[in-house]
This record gives C-alpha cells, structure tokens and sequence, in this order.
C-alpha cells in the first residue's frame, strides 16, 4: 500500500515543510504554504523526459551556431517590441496575469497570425467556447488547430503527430500528469509539467507559451515557481475595468527585458496603442490643482503621464494618511520628507493622496519632481501652466539631478503641443522645440513653476 504523507508547500518557491507556519522558512514569503498530498515520484515525469534528451557534447564557443537563437515575429507589433523582435524557435514563454485581463485573447490572435501551423491547449475552456471567441476575432484559420485536453501524456502526443512550430498551453495550473500523485493545480504537478514542457519544446525545437494565472490567495501555485524554468517571463497587466493593458517582461534570456508593450481591450480584441502619450492625456483637465505632466520613459518608449495628488487638513491626532497608486509608497513619504525639510511646505499635517492616471505604475525616479509639483500644487490650490511637463530625480538635500534621455522626453512634449519644461540644471541641451528652464534644486522648481513665492534659502531651523 502506498503511504501518503501530507507536507505545507510553499507556492513561491515550491519547498516542502512537515508543519505549517505562516512563513515559508525557505524563502520567507507570508502565507504561501498550502498542504499537499506528497507523491514519492515528483521526478518520475522529469526523469521520462530526461531519458528522451541527447546527451550534450562540448564545442569551441566560436563552432556554436547563433543564428539558431533568431526570434521569428509574432506579427503582433506590440509583442514583438516585448520579446526584441520576437520568438526564439524552441525557447518557452511563461505569460502571467489575472484571470480576466486577456491571456486567453491575445495569444488567440497570436496563434491566427502566425504563418506556419500552430496548436493551442486549452485546459480550462471547452472547445466550443474558444471556437466562438475565435469567431469574434477573426481567428478561425486553417493552421490554428485546438486541442481541448488537461493531460500531459495527451498533449505531449499531439505535438509529435501535429508537429506545430508554435504551441499555447492555456492554463499550465490546469494541466496534470496522471504518474503524479499530487492533485491537479497543486505545486507538484505545475512543476512537474512545465518542466517536462520545456524539455520537449527543447528537443523539438518548438517555441511554447505557458499560461500562469497570477492568484493573490496562493491556491494555485502561482507563475513564481515556473519563473527559472523557462526563457522568457512576460506579464499582462492593467485594470480589468480599464480598457489599456501593459505587456512587460520579467525575465528575458534573448533581449533586454525594459520594452513596454501597449494594448487597448476593444470588442474584436486586443488592439495596439501606437500613441500612448495620447491615451493617458486624453481626460486631462487644465487649470485643476493636483495636477503635473511628465516626459518619462519606458525602455525605448517616451510616454506622457499625468501625475494628481490630493491634500487635505488632517484634524484627527493620528499621523496622517498617505497613499499612493502607481507610484512607490516609501518614495512618495520620502519626497514629502524633503519638500518638509528643503523646500519648507509643511506636509506634515496634511492627507496626501498620489496617484498615476490611466493606471501605468511608475518606477523611475524621473516622476519624482511632478509628484512633489502636484502635491505643492493641491496644497496651495495653484494649478500648474496647461502647457507645462517636468521631469527630474529628487535627492534627499532637495538637489535636483538629471534623468536619462532628456531629449527624447521633451521632444515627445513638444509633439504634444506642450510648450515649457521645468528640469534638473545639469540636463543636456534639448534642442527641441519647447522653451526649457533648468534649476538645480525642488525649492526653485517650486519658484519657477509659479507655486511659491522665492526660494527658500538655507535649512529649516
Ligand atoms: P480572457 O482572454 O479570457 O482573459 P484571461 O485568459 O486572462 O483570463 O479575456 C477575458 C475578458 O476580455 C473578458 O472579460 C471579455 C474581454 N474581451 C473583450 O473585451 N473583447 C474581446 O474581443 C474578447 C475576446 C474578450
Ligand atoms: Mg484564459
């Protein structure tokens, strides 16, 4: 008789505990422990796959052919951009995001543009319902071949009788290996089974997309422990009541992983954003307090963002509430401590809320001069000029420091019609047709953009 054994396992990083605890003692990642049957045979997959797998042979790197690591295009201009022109033959994609944001979609129309045959898994939707979602878009092509099926060994046998050059499985956490005695969705099996994936995309040299549903309650084992067994990690985002979606990539083994790629959720599809400054500045309205425009970039990609805070009086004792959406937190509370401590505004006493429009998330430190500008802005209820963009990093003495890729910045201002541009002093030359003022610390960006009277010299006492 076989003895199962329960274990607490960790759906980050995929370790085993004999007790529960809120904290995964591996990888200190908090509640992410769910109890599983333990199956004495996580490696049997693994190893049947292993035995199919020529042995390697060492080379001179000079005699190892490059051309083999080529990407073919995907034809989805906007997925390309992601994947730096994009599939390699034989390499594996994992695709994450939230159930409902439009996996399912995009490599629908992925797989009906591609030009040679291709094979989508679904292992959650029957095929009559993929079949109708290929109808409305447009989708339904000769070469497009749809397997409705959950088990390894099935799938894997019609990639050898199909021999497609592309392959979606959709979900990997649906798919399960009957060897392995690990329920369905649980960390065993998706392991189990995207390794055993990879290892067949590799030796025949098909490129495959894995679906992971990112899940915040930790009852799927989510993308994370798949993340070092593949190529490629791309993740879907945005918010399922907006209509843009942002394609990122995580992890990248054949380009660089800064590229952001920019989606419209339409009612034939995803459509791609080509002019996303556009998008995000379509509601804006001028002459509102709280409000500041800013020139940044991603990956190669200028793009023109508003910026909005709210203050208010805090008249309860507590410290005031802070809260920030699309920006870092920590660096929005480290940017109040200097406009306190550099440029004298006392935000100690007010409520600030932050928040990026269109629901992009902002990482570079270049939007830090516009979220103190937008906050200044609300608190002295002073709207900043219609026609004015600001862009540079805060430092913790309230200097001001250049970001990279000024120029391309402001030239994508000046195409849309923005006509002055506050910046740290030492930004080189723009050249572009928008009349730049250069200033060397937050006090005289405060000064110059009109929401204080003169700079403040000299530290708070
Ligand atoms: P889906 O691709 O099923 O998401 P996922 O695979 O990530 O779970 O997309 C689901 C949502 O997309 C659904 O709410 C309906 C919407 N949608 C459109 O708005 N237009 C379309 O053409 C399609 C196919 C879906
Ligand atoms: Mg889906």
């Amino acid at each position: 008789m076989v003895k199962l054994r329960l274990v607490h396992r960790c759906t980050e990083c995929g370790a085993g505990h004999p007790k529960w605890a809120g904290r995964c003692p591996a990888c200190g990642a908090w509640n992410s422990l769910v109890e599983e049957v333990d199956g004495p045979d996580e490696f049997a997959t693994l190893a049947a796959g292993m035995a199919l797998v020529p042995a390697g042979v060492a080379k001179p790197i000079g005699e190892i052919d490059a051309n083999s690591a080529t990407p073919c295009p995907t034809g989805i201009g906007e997925l390309d951009r992601v994947l730096g022109g994009g599939f390699v033959p034989g390499s594996v994609t994992l695709l994450g995001g939230e159930p409902g944001i439009g996996k399912s979609t995009l490599l629908l129309q992925l797989l009906a543009g591609w030009a040679g045959r291709t094979l989508y898994v679904s292992a959650e939707e029957s095929a009559q319902q993929v079949r109708l979602r290929a109808e409305r878009l447009d989708a339904v092509r000769p070469d497009l071949w749809l397997l409705p099926e959950t088990s390894l060994p099935n799938i894997l046998a019609a990639i050898d009788e199909l021999k497609p050059q592309l392959v979606v499985v959709d979900s990997i956490q649906t798919v399960a290996d009957p060897d392995l005695s690990s329920a369905p969705g649980s960390v065993v099996q998706v392991r189990g089974c995207a390794h055993r994936l990879v290892q067949e995309a590799k030796r025949r040299t098909v490129s495959m997309v894995l679906v992971g549903h990112v899940t915040k309650d930790g009852g799927l084992a989510g993308p994370r422990v798949l993340e070092h067994l593949v190529d490629t990690v791309l993740s879907f985002e945005g918010e399922r009541h907006h209509a843009l979606r942002l394609l990122r990539a995580s992890k990248h083994r054949f380009g660089p992983t800064n590229e952001l790629g920019l989606f419209e959720m339409a009612d034939a599809g995803l459509l791609p954003v080509p002019d996303p400054s556009q998008l995000f500045l379509a509601d804006r309205r001028t002459g509102v307090p709280g409000s500041a425009v800013v020139p940044t970039i991603e990956g190669q990609r200028p793009l023109l963002v508003e910026v909005q805070a709210l203050t208010n009086t805090s008249t309860s004792g507590v410290p005031p509430r802070r809260s920030a959406q699309g920006v870092d937190p920590g660096r929005l509370a480290m940017l109040l401590a200097v406009l306190e401590r550099r440029a004298r505004i006392l935000v100690a006493t007010h409520e600030v809320y932050a928040s990026v429009v269109g629901g992009v998330k902002l990482t570079e430190p270049g939007v830090d001069l516009a979220l103190c500008l937008a906050v200044v802005s609300a608190m002295t209820n002073r709207p900043l000029a219609a026609d004015l963009v600001v862009c540079g990093e805060v430092g913790l003495a309230g200097e001001l420091r250049q970001v990279a890729q000024t120029q391309r910045r402001l030239s994508e201002a000046a195409r849309l019609g923005f006509g002055r541009a506050i910046v740290p002093a030492s930004s080189p030359d723009s050249g572009a047709g928008i009349r730049v003022t250069r200033v060397s610390t937050l006090a005289e960006a405060l000064s110059a953009a009109g929401l204080i009277g003169e700079a403040p010299t000299g530290p708070m006492p």
